[in-house]
């Protein structure tokens, strides 16, 4: 089998998940003082509040900034560049409200399963709404993207996935546990896709996997790979989980020519829907079948009534208008901070989302340039080897619709500033060419 990913996949589950790898990305991180990283984060509180109506009284809520944070108590506000909240709503008085009533109502768990006795009114009627938003017959909440994805990799026991080779782990953990013959085809690759699927096909059916948005390269699926997999006749799932909500269209997808009958779609309420998380949507048939046998379903606390109600307040207040509002400014910032950073030589790849990678390629200036960026107020993650190919080390900025012009300016002015540390004697050529 293929390796998973371009890096070596024994790092992440072998023994060296537990020796070597982790012991020397933690040594790495220390020295660079990025638990930093781990440290309690406070949202900024703004000077105006909110009314919001919980069980039956107005009751002021305080307007909690969606992008600025203070840091282990201190005073310094930074603003983050490293959060999937991309349309800010996790701080939105609608969802703060929906999810008090619920616990009023539901108290602050559910006590089991949603087989036992964790199903609620609030689980039913956001599976409902997923249904709808993503022009499903159905739909199925879990607790986190992760469980849905695994329960979707578990179903495939023994038959042929072909997975993108930047598809996310929860996806490849869920194919491992239930032992589906996973193999990787190149990133966007459709003739390598096409290779492989002529190979899969003698061993059943295959499933082909993808991500509408990859979540570290932040480039969007290649429409030919889903019309190859739809000529194939390939069962086809789509890991919505950056799009739900983000983008345009049912499940914030759209790809031109591709029938989206009998897709599996996997979405998150954990990102720009601003609670937690994920679910399967596609027929009746098969959430039906997921329903009857999902691992993470059946054998997990279900997620508590409050956050159903706030992940359904978000669809609800995303799909409108003001959803419409903030993911045009989300695109605007978007393609700002895309445009201006590659006028200055950084490489961020086929990026063509809110999701921006600077890749530096090395541990030691991806190190460097989370401490310069934090030094000039921003936050901003470092994704290392193995999570990333040695060489391809990077800073993954998160662009929000809720990101003003003036902290979009401090991000550019930053990295400007970081030009000869980070990119050094290439910078110059890299400009010109
Ligand atoms: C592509 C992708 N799928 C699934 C997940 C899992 O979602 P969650 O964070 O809700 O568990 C993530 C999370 O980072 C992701 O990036």
């Amino acid at each position: 089998m293929t390796q998973i990913g371009a890096f070596d996949p024994a790092l992440l589950t072998g023994p060296h998940m537990r020796a070597e790898g982790v012991v020397t990305l933690a040594r790495d991180l220390q020295c660079a003082g990025l638990f930093f990283w781990l440290s309690p984060r406070r949202r900024v509180r703004l000077g105006t509040a909110s009314e919001v109506e919980v069980g039956g009284t107005r009751l002021p809520v305080p307007d909690l900034s969606a992008t600025r944070v203070t840091v282990d108590g201190g005073q310094r506000e930074y603003v983050a560049f490293d959060s999937a909240d991309y349309l800010g709503a996790s701080v939105s008085p609608r969802l703060v409200e929906a999810a008090m009533n619920a616990l009023l109502d539901a108290g602050a768990g559910t006590g089991g399963s949603r087989l036992v006795c964790g199903t609620t009114a609030s689980h039913e009627q956001l599976e409902v709404a997923i249904a709808e938003y993503e022009h499903a017959d159905a739909s199925l909440f879990f607790g986190a993207g992760y469980d849905a994805n695994v329960a979707v990799g578990m179903m495939h026991g023994g038959a042929p996935v072909l997975a993108d080779e930047l598809l996310h782990a929860s996806a490849i953990d869920g194919c491992r546990a239930g032992r589906a013959a996973v193999e990787v085809f190149r990133h966007n690759d459709a003739e390598d896709l096409e290779e492989r699927l002529h190979e899969a096909e003698r061993c059943g059916r295959p499933s082909v996997w993808v991500e509408s948005v990859y979540s570290m390269s932040g480039d969007e699926v290649a429409p030919r790979v889903l019309r190859v997999a739809q000529r194939h006749g390939a069962s086809i799932i789509v890991d919505a989980a950056h799009s739900t909500l983000a983008g345009e269209g049912p499940g914030g997808w759209q790809v031109d020519g591709v029938d989206r009958t009998g897709i599996t779609v996997v979405g998150t309420t954990s990102k720009a829907a601003g609670a937690a998380g994920g679910y399967v949507a596609g027929s009746r048939g098969c959430v039906a079948a997921y329903m009857l046998a999902a691992r993470p379903f059946w054998f997990s606390t279900s997620p508590p009534a409050s956050t159903c109600a706030a992940a359904h307040a978000a669809l609800r207040l995303m799909s409108g208008p003001d959803g419409d509002v903030r993911r045009r400014r989300l695109r605007t910032n978007a393609a700002r901070v895309r445009d201006e950073l590659r006028e200055m030589g950084y490489d961020i790849g086929s990026s063509t989302t809110y999701i921006i990678p600077v890749i530096l390629g090395d541990t030691a200036t991806t190190l460097r340039a989370t401490a310069l960026l934090r030094a000039r107020g921003i936050l901003a993650g470092g994704v290392l080897a193995p999570a990333v190919p040695r060489g391809q080390e990077r800073i993954r900025l998160c662009v929000s619709s809720e990101h003003t012009a003036g902290e979009i300016d401090q991000l550019l002015d930053a990295f400007r500033d970081s030009r000869d540390a980070l990119l050094g004697p290439h910078c110059a050529d890299r400009r010109e060419s």
